[in-house]
C-alpha cells in the first residue's frame, strides 16, 4: 500500500477530527500517504483531495465537527454516481478508502467494496444505530449534551409544577433517547423501537402527578412514531388531565456541536488507527468498530441497511427506574 483517501460523510459526529487524526498519522507512521477528500462523497466525485501530512491534522483532536467537512450526497447513492467516484479515487492513485461515517455513509462503503475496491468504514454517528459496533464515535458527547440540557430543564421544571417533553436525536432509533432517559432520570422514554400509547403515557403523567412529584421529564425520540411535536398537540385538547402545565424543548443539532469527550477522542483514536491497521493486513470490506470492550471488525455486508436493535436490558430498566 502506498496511499490511501479518507473522508467524512452523513451528519458530523465529535470525534471525526481525532479519527482522521489517527488515520493519518497511523498511515503515515506505515510509510503511506494519505489524501484527505474534501466534504464526504460529494467531494470524492468532484475529485476535491489533496494529500494530508502529520502537521496537517495536528490541533484537530479536541475540535467538534470535521475538518474535512461533510455532505450527504444523493448522486452517490446511484450506480453512475459509484463509477465516478471509482475512476476519481482511480485517478489519484488512491489503492484504499476508509470511511468515517454512519448508517448511509457504511451502506455507501459497503457498495463501492462491492465494485471491488478496498473500503475500511469507521463506526462515527450520534445515533449509535450501527450493527458492528457497540457504541459508536460521537455518541458518549451527544448523550452528555441531551443530559446537561435533561438537568438544566428538570430544576426550571420542579419550579413551576411541568412536565417536559425533550425530544433528541436518533433518525430512526431510539439508542440516544433511552439511554439519555435512564441517565436524566425521565419519567418516561417514547422510541421508535416501542409502540407508543399517548393515552397510557397521559395516564402515567397524570400518576407522577399524583404521587406528589414536582416535575416529569419525557424524552422522546425524533424517530418516534409519536414525536415530541405530535405530542404536543394530541395533549393540547386537554392538557389538564395530565396534571402538569406541559412545556417542549428540541435540542436538535446542538446534540452535535462542540467538543468531543475523552471517550470519544480514545474511542475515534483507537478506531482510525485500526482501519489503518485492518488495511495493512490486507482486510477491507468491513467496519472498524468497538464490540465488547475491544476493537473489532464486521464484514459490511451485514452492516449496510441494518439498524442494531436496542439492548432489550435497558430497555426494561428505563421503565422500572420511572417510579
Ligand atoms: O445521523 C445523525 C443525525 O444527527 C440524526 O440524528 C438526525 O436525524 C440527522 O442526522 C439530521 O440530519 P441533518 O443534519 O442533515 O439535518
Amino acid at each position: 500500500m502506498r496511499r490511501i483517501a479518507v473522508l467524512t460523510s452523513g451528519g458530523d459526529a465529535p470525534g471525526m477530527n481525532a479519527a482522521l487524526r489517527a488515520v493519518v498519522r497511523t498511515a503515515i507512521a506505515r510509510g503511506w500517504e494519505v489524501l484527505g477528500v474534501r466534504r464526504g462523497y460529494a467531494g470524492l466525485l468532484a475529485g476535491e483531495m489533496r494529500p494530508l501530512s502529520a502537521r496537517d491534522v495536528g490541533g484537530i483532536l479536541q475540535l467538534g465537527g470535521t475538518v474535512l467537512g461533510s455532505a450527504r450526497c444523493p448522486e452517490f447513492q446511484t450506480e453512475g454516481g459509484r463509477r465516478r467516484a471509482l475512476a476519481s479515487l482511480s485517478a489519484h492513485g488512491a489503492e484504499a478508502l476508509v470511511v468515517i461515517g454512519g448508517n448511509g455513509s457504511q451502506t455507501g462503503a459497503y457498495e463501492l467494496s462491492r465494485m471491488g475496491f478496498p473500503v475500511v468504514g469507521v463506526a462515527s454517528t450520534i445515533d449509535n444505530d450501527l450493527v458492528g459496533s457497540d457504541v459508536t464515535i460521537g455518541f458518549d458527547t451527544a448523550l452528555n449534551v441531551a443530559l446537561e440540557a435533561i438537568d438544566r430543564l428538570k430544576t426550571t421544571a420542579s419550579s413551576h409544577g411541568r412536565a417536559f417533553l425533550v425530544e433528541v436525536m436518533g433518525r430512526d432509533c431510539g439508542h440516544l433517547a433511552l439511554l439519555a432517559g435512564i441517565a436524566g432520570g425521565a419519567e418516561a422514554v417514547v422510541l421508535p423501537e416501542v409502540e407508543t400509547d399517548p393515552e397510557a403515557l397521559a395516564r402515567e403523567l397524570h400518576a407522577a402527578y399524583q404521587r406528589g412529584k414536582s416535575h416529569a421529564l419525557v424524552v422522546v425520540a425524533e424517530g418516534a412514531a409519536y414525536n415530541a411535536a405530535h405530542l404536543a398537540q394530541y395533549f393540547r385538547a386537554n392538557e389538564r388531565r395530565l396534571g402538569f402545565e406541559l412545556r417542549v424543548t428540541i435540542l436538535g443539532h446542538v446534540q452535535r456541536g462542540g467538543a468531543p469527550g475523552a471517550a470519544d477522542r480514545l474511542l475515534a483514536t483507537r478506531l482510525g488507527a485500526a482501519a489503518v491497521d485492518a488495511l495493512a493486513r490486507g482486510e477491507a470490506g468491513v467496519l472498524v468498530g468497538w464490540v465488547r470492550g475491544a476493537v473489532a471488525t464486521t464484514p459490511l455486508e451485514e452492516v449496510a441497511g441494518r439498524l442494531k436493535p436496542l439492548d432489550p436490558v435497558l430497555l426494561e430498566l428505563a421503565g422500572v427506574l420511572a417510579r
